[in-house]
């Protein structure tokens, strides 16, 4: 069963680079990130994960755990990663599961038969604290993905989550944002006592709230 927006991140428990985790206690009420590679030894995951380790204090900062998904096993994911470390300038520092019988990766639907049907395509799923999948992208095994864009999307969830305001196209933290449209002229003036920007009936800016 495919999983959707809004759904509750199916939990798991499953060996890791860090020893045997349950999903749901290991993420508690942080926000989490759980991103699935092909293959271990392959060229694009290995500079995916190099990327996702040296970006830990930009997770810290926003209270996200990070974990990542290969369908081989542990002592691949051990000799791998002094790879990593020796490639990238940095090794693994968060989980990385090892998921040879597909355990997890069946769960959330990661392997997609038309692609490849033994191999993990590169899925990402944002979840939330209250455990409800927040984002979903699928990218293709040839195309590494852009993880300022992930932190990008989590400071817009987070904002979103706190605010009654929408990020428009190519928003970054600190830009002005957009007023929701369930919000009425007269409550917008309540809640931005300082003023708002009206370009269209629907189309209000803010300064960025919080
Ligand atoms: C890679 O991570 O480099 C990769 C994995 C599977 C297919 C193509 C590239």
């Amino acid at each position: 069963m495919s999983i959707r927006l809004g759904d509750e991140a199916p939990d798991f428990t499953i060996d890791t680079t860090d020893g045997e985790i349950s999903f749901h206690d290991w993420k508690g009420s942080s926000w989490a990130v759980l991103f699935s590679h092909p293959k271990d030894y392959t060229p694009v995951c290995t500079t995916e994960l190099g990327t996702v380790a040296k970006l830990k204090p930009e997770w810290d900062k926003r209270d996200v755990k990070v974990i990542g998904l290969s369908v081989d096993g542990l002592a691949d994911h051990a000799g791998w990663n002094k790879d990593i470390e020796e490639t990238q300038g940095q090794g693994l520092n968060f989980p990385l599961i090892a998921d040879p019988d597909h355990k997890v990766s069946d769960l959330y639907d990661m392997i997609h038969p038309n692609a490849n049907d033994t191999l993990t395509v590169r899925s990402v799923f944002i979840i939330g604290p209250d455990n409800k999948v927040k984002l979903i992208l699928t990218y293709p095994a040839s195309t590494g993905r852009n993880f300022d864009e992930i932190l990008r999307v989590i400071d817009s969830l987070q904002l979103t989550a706190n605010h009654k305001v929408a990020t428009p196209a190519n928003w970054k933290d600190g830009e002005d944002v957009i007023i929701a449209p369930a919000i009425s002229d007269d409550e917008a003036k309540e809640i931005y006592p300082a003023g708002f920007r009206t370009l269209k009936p629907y189309l209000r800016y803010v300064a960025q709230p919080g």
